[in-house]
């Protein structure tokens, strides 16, 4: 969907609405909290359009330890397969392109950000089960739209909340002091304003400073404020939607109030009432089930760290910068 100028705001603008503390640390913990190396890889290859699933197979041999993990996931009673799989390409015919490049991401991220050790009250599970149920919620609604790639929905779902993922794993007192102002009945987006740590804005400006496509920035920007977008307008409503939408099935972030204008998502990606219907009943199966497998998902993405890590930006740089023509 052609929309321009695509320009997103200021970061110097942005960084004066968040607490300096945070502000200051945000170009390092840039620097030091990374994806490993085929996360990076995975990126470039979703967001290539060619791509095809003999190229998914090649980035994935490569890492043998995430390879194992995706066989292994593949066999999970999820799948109720009759032959056990035991290869990638035999992975791939089963369960499908699309499932394996769902699972390959989301391992990633699940190894790059440990939500098991969490400030006590926050439900760390609750929220990696969110940001995976709106990253397969904003696929879908990208395929039903057509107003974005599915993949790049996809990714931009699961780093929506990247902010609060920031907030809660390196900000712990900062974090606390927003769970205070909450427990005292303040509103989820009064007291993050308040205390300057609204994570929109921080996911944003972590996104910036891993040089992620401005399409991702966007939907991480936006995702409460869609129609703040001037542009990636689709991006934004479509992530805003599936976070109502994710909320609506049971998969919500508790803390997180929703006032976003539904109708204004359903007509900016151009989808009907009725199709939204269809889709919900269609989600209200398929996320529960996808439940257990999600949660072996996560557990199996922390249990080892694999190394091969290096810096996002710089791996961007090597492809050009930006990976794809935003
Ligand atoms: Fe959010
Ligand atoms: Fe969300």
């Amino acid at each position: 969907m052609a929309e321009s100028p695509q320009t997103l705001p200021d970061y110097a603008e942005m960084a004066a609405l968040v607490d300096p503390q945070v502000t200051h640390r945000l170009p390092d913990i840039g620097r030091l909290v990374s994806l490993p190396q085929t996360t990076y890889t995975l990126l470039t290859l979703l967001m290539d359009e060619r791509s095809q699933a003999e190229d998914l197979v090649k980035v994935l041999s490569q890492d043998p330890a995430l390879a194992a993990k995706v066989i292994s996931l593949s066999n999970s009673s999820f799948y109720s397969l009759q032959q056990p799989v035991s290869t990638l390409d035999r992975a791939i015919m089963v369960i499908g392109f699309k499932e394996l490049e769902f699972m390959a991401m989301g391992l990633g991220l699940s190894e790059t950000f440990d939500l098991s050790k969490v400030p006590q009250g926050f439900d760390g599970e609750g929220l990696w089960l969110h940001s995976l149920s709106v990253s397969f919620i904003a696929r879908e609604l990208a395929i039903l739209s057509k107003a974005t790639e599915p993949s790049e929905a996809m990714i931009t779902g699961l780093l929506h909340e990247l902010g609060l993922i920031i907030l809660v794993s390196k900000f712990p007192g900062q974090f606390q002091q927003l769970m205070e102002l909450l427990s005292a009945g303040m509103p989820f987006y009064e007291a993050e304003a308040a205390l300057g740590l609204r994570h929109d804005v921080i996911g944003y400006l972590l996104a910036r400073n891993w040089n992620l496509p401005l399409v991702f920035q966007a939907g991480i920007l936006f995702h409460h404020r869609p129609k703040e977008a001037t542009s990636f307008k689709a991006m934004a409503a479509l992530v805003a939607l599936a976070d109502i939408l994710a909320h609506k099935i049971g998969y919500s972030l508790q803390m997180e109030s929703l006032d976003v204008d539904l109708p204004y998502t359903l007509t900016t990606l151009g989808i009907s009432p009725t199709q939204l219907q269809n889709l919900i009943k269609e989600l209200m199966v398929a996320i529960p089930q996808a439940h257990p497998l999600w949660l072996q998902m996560m557990r199996s993405g922390q249990t080892k760290n694999r190394g091969l890590r290096s810096k996002l930006s710089s791996f961007l740089e090597q492809d050009g910068g930006q990976a794809r023509k935003h």
